[in-house]
């Protein structure tokens, strides 16, 4: 099929590259020039494993191309993805005009007939609010061309982004017709057997992505519940995981009790959803809890700092592990570095940062006082404690008998629950995780 992708973000570029792998001709479009120029010079604007290669080989073979000029993007398509942004809007929903420029957009130059594919995030209404605005572009323009608009959400995470396209528990497709449903259930029948390729109808699939990354969040807000009613108590939160977690019922996924999620995703997503909730006249009481835990949970780990050093954190210099909103990429966006290292500056802490990926990323949202080291050791020197904030997999194996040498006191908050607190324990750190007891 010749595809257009509109947006090349993680989801539009991942979506594109991994269609292209699939055998399609794709094109991929941004308004942003300098994004694509700097695609079209073989640099990916992300990092994110294995995409690079993916869009190197798939370049190279024809299949894939990058245009900034709508008209070229979409010329001979069959399907056109809209792959924008829907960021948070000033009133908590989701801000649409992005994409709904882009329908625009295409109505405008479109010759023949389209299906456009909503992959972007988006509240229930919104295809048919796309349907509309195409149909009076086309009706303006005097024209009448057939087209449909069908909803295709995306559920791949950052860091394994490719792997989740090309194996995906399930897809899910809403159409206003079957025909057309089927027609976009083709893309997947490579990927996916066609007993999980869901077809519904078009709000049920708009409210199916964000009832998805609800849930999740939901678990992730209530995990960390406990694990603070754990502290309380006297019980570890690592046990009672896999306690709840066997049972099937439940399941051990997203179960991580931590410092909160971030991302560019969960915070949106559970905000839109409240806002649709509240649109429709319903407050989504259990949702509304699962957003203030998560606002509370890095004020709550930055408190446990302080108290440890009686009060104040004048004059005391602090190491930071990961800045990252989770390991395998360098997205800050919500990520609780950002707020953790706000509070520890406003209490006089020195913070000295490091993160494998993000530092680049990071700078530009940091405060300017934040210093960077060049490796996880160098970054602990003389540090009176180190906040491990995202799991990366090269802090978990460090020698921690060498973190605890190099450390003025050496004392290790584990705000992702990545180390046993016996190994913390038997290096000579003092320890303290999130719902744990320091020695198990
Ligand atoms: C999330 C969903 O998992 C994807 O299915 C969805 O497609 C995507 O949002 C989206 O809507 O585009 P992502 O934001 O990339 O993906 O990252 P996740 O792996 O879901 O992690 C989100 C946050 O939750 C991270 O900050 C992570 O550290 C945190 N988390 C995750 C926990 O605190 N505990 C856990 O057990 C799991």
């Amino acid at each position: 099929m010749d595809i257009a992708v509109i947006g090349t973000g993680y989801v539009g570029l991942v979506t594109g590259a991994c269609l292209a792998e699939l055998g399609h001709r794709v094109v991929c479009m941004d308004r942003d020039k300098e994004k694509i120029s700097l695609l079209n010079n073989g640099v990916i604007p992300i990092y994110e494993k294995g995409l690079d290669e993916l869009v190197a080989r798939n370049v190279a073979a024809g299949r894939l191309r990058f245009t900034d000029r709508m008209i070229e993007a979409i010329r001979g398509a069959e399907a056109v993805f809209l792959a924008v942004g829907t960021p948070t809007a000033a009133d908590g929903g989701a801000e649409l005009s992005m994409i709904f420029e882009a329908a625009e957009q295409i109505a405008m130059v479109m010759e023949s007939p389209l299906i456009l594919i909503q992959k972007s995030t988006c509240p229930v209404g919104t295809s048919v609010e796309i349907e509309r605005r195409v149909a009076a572009v086309l009706a303006k323009r005097g024209v009448q061309i057939p087209f449909h608009v069908v909803v295709n959400p995306e559920f791949l995470r950052e860091g394994t982004a490719v792997t989740d396209f090309m194996q995906p528990d399930r897809v899910v497709i809403g159409a206003d017709t079957a025909e057309v449903g089927e027609r976009v259930a083709m893309l997947y029948e490579k990927i996916v057997p066609k007993e999980r390729i869901l077809l519904m109808d078009r709000a049920s699939a708009e409210m199916t992505k964000y009832a998805a990354n609800a849930f999740l969040a939901t678990k992730i807000s209530f995990i960390n519940e406990i694990a603070n009613l754990c502290e309380l108590v006297g019980a570890d939160i690592e046990s009672v995981r896999r306690g709840i977690g066997t049972d099937t019922r439940i399941g051990p996924a997203f179960l991580a009790a931590g410092i909160g999620y971030g991302g560019s995703c969960f915070p949106k997503d559970v905000k839109a959803l409240i806002k649709t909730g509240k649109d429709a006249g319903y407050q989504l009481r259990i949702l509304e809890s699962v957003d203030e835990v998560n606002r509370q949970q890095r004020i709550r780990q930055v408190e446990k700092v302080i108290q440890h050093f009686g009060g104040s954190l004048e004059g005391k210099r602090i190491a930071v592990w990961g800045l990252a909103f989770k390991p395998g990429t360098d997205d800050m966006r919500e990520a609780p570095a950002i707020d953790v290292i706000h509070c520890l500056l406003r209490e006089g802490a020195e913070v000295v940062a490091y993160d494998p990926i993000a530092m680049p990323q990071a700078q530009r949202v940091l405060d300017q006082r934040v210093r960077y080291a060049s490796d996880a050791l160098s970054c602990v020197d003389g540090a009176d404690a180190v906040l491990l904030l995202t799991e990366w997999p090269e802090f978990l194996g460090l020698d921690l008998h060498l973190v605890a040498q190099k450390m003025a006191t050496p004392v290790l908050f584990d705000f992702r629950n990545g180390f046993s607190p016996n190994r913390a324990y038997e290096a000579g750190l003092t320890y303290i995780g999130v719902g744990r007891k320091t020695k198990v």
